[in-house]
């Protein structure tokens, strides 16, 4: 082909993708979109051609702007709390357009939760919520049961996270779905896969406890802990847009949705996984990098709780800096990685040690680490967590500061790349939540605020469902996007 035929080419597919962009967007459209054609090459082709079959010329635009990553993908977001949530508002990042359905008059529980702002939908809420439009619906009315079935048939993901047997409670099964909207994906989170405990209803650290986390975490002598980093909770949410996206590249070729579930023990023993390889390594002998074998304390028959120790093969602790005394976040985490000896012993006054042979090298180290980690912390007390950053990183050591939330809040180089946004909210005023942690060179991110309960009910009947301003009007007084009387006598 020459080269001109190719440039003619690529203008038509250029002129072929872009109204796609627009028309998808937040008009109506049919059950399965004609403007979004998903080509289904076959697995052979696939192959043949690298996986890259059907793509368009290389764009030649200015980055980021020809729209975000999953601009085009309409959810249906039936989540709730915080798991469920985390999923959708990370594909919003994305651009996909989520449709947070509600309950009327309730909706998500978190809006009341954890309440700081009297009448303001909370900070649990609105940093989980963010990118999403809010319609309410009874789905158990039998018009919210009608509406339901366009919102299925207008969506390509529903994605939720009741208690096991909900959504089917609610007539949604998946025979249904699928046979309502065959490129539909239904992803869910529950907290555990088939098995004994599949019908139970969990929450984040009841995940962490039966995903192996908590039983690794903690110090030796002390009980099994959880931990504040939300791995049940926003960690499965994470794998859930995983799968979902890898969903609807499968879709691309079978040109049909599926299931996806993501069980938050599954998520957590995820990443949990260096213990799992642990506890097979202690079938063959003693843990060297855990503090206690150099203490010459005894392994049991389960991977033990290691404290602070890094849990790589390069030893390392959390010690005190200056202000310690006062301020409970004036600690550093410092690693004695091997190639850096040099320079930490010179540091730290202990030149000797450099050829000491009780010193100078990593296993003649492992009996002594309390002891050298004691020394390095006499001289990381005479200075900030900062200082220690700045001087041991001249050196290549790695240290990091226990930062606060008070200081990363405060941080301005986490505000300066979006990790970090200030956001305005009409009821709340300001507030700061934790933007995309996903940086894209041509899917530029803007975080927007998390919806009020219901407020884009109207707009999403008429113009994403197609429906009349008369039937609306009869929708609202049928009593399935309004709370019912008894409910509002109820909150009042
Ligand atoms: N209209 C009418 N009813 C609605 C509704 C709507 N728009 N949205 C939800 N409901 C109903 C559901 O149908 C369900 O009713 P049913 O049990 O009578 O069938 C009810 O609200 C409550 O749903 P449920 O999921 O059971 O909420 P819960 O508050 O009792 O339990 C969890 C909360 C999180 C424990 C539970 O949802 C769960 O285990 N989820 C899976 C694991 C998970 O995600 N956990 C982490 C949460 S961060």
């Amino acid at each position: 082909m020459t080269i001109r035929k190719m440039a003619a080419k690529a203008a038509v597919k250029k002129a072929a993708v872009k109204p796609r962009r627009t028309a998808v967007k937040f008009a109506q459209r049919p059950a399965i979109r004609a403007t979004v054609k998903m080509s289904a090459p076959t697995n052979s082709a696939v192959r043949k051609n690298g996986g890259f079959a059907e793509l368009p010329p290389p764009s030649t635009e200015p980055w980021g702007s020809l729209g975000k990553a999953l601009e085009g993908v309409r959810i249906l977001d039936f989540t709730h709390v915080q798991s469920g949530p985390t999923c959708t508002q990370l594909l919003g990042y994305m651009g996909a357009d989520c449709i947070k359905v509600e309950r009327p008059g309730v909706g998500d529980i978190t809006r009341g939760q954890l309440r700081d702002v009297k009448g303001a939908d909370s900070l649990y809420f609105t940093m989980l919520n963010g990118n999403k439009r809010s319609i309410t619906i009874d789905s158990k009315h039998p018009k919210g049961k009608e509406i339901l079935e366009r919102l299925i048939k207008h969506c390509d993901v529903l994605v939720e996270n009741f208690a096991p047997g909900a959504l089917d409670r609610m007539g949604l099964t998946w025979d249904y779905i699928h046979k309502t909207n065959p490129r539909m994906i239904v992803a869910s989170v529950k907290g555990f896969g088939p098995g004994p405990y599949e019908e139970c209803k969990v929450y984040e650290n009841i995940a962490q406890c039966a995903g192996g986390a908590a039983s690794t975490t903690g110090f030796r002598e002390g009980p099994p802990l959880v931990t504040g980093a939300q791995i049940g909770d926003s960690g499965t949410g994470l794998h859930l847009a995983f799968g979902i996206v890898t969903a609807l590249y499968q879709r691309l070729r079978t040109g049909r949705g599926q299931r996806v579930l993501c069980a938050m023990q599954d998520g957590v023993l995820n990443l949990a996984r260096v213990k799992l390889r642990d506890q097979q390594r202690l079938g063959h002998g003693p843990l060297s990098e855990y503090s206690q074998y150099g203490e010459g304390v005894p392994f049991g028959v389960a991977v033990p709780r290691a404290g602070n120790d890094s849990g790589g093969g390069q030893p390392g602790w959390i010690l005190k800096c200056k202000g310690w005394e006062t301020d409970p976040d004036a600690y550093t985490y410092f690693i004695t990685q091997a190639p850096v000896w040099g320079p930490i012993c010179d540091l730290i006054g202990r030149p000797e040690w450099k050829t000491d042979p009780d010193y100078a090298t990593p296993p003649a180290r492992l009996p002594r680490l309390r002891h050298i980690f004691n020394t390095i912390e006499e001289w990381t007390k005479t200075k900030t967590k900062f200082e220690v950053m700045d001087i041991c990183n001249q050196h290549d050591i790695p240290v990091g500061p226990i930062l606060s939330m008070k200081e990363i809040g405060e941080d301005q180089s986490l505000r300066a790349t979006g990790t970090v946004v200030e956001i305005d909210h009409p009821i709340r005023g300001q507030y700061l939540t934790v933007g995309n942690p996903v940086k894209m060179s041509d899917s530029i991110t803007e975080v927007k605020r998390a919806p009020l309960l219901g407020e884009h009910t109207e707009q999403i009947l008429i113009e994403v469902l197609g429906y009349s301003a008369e039937e609306y009007a009869a929708i609202k007084s049928s009593g399935a996007v309004t709370p019912s009387e008894k409910k509002e006598t109820e909150a009042a």
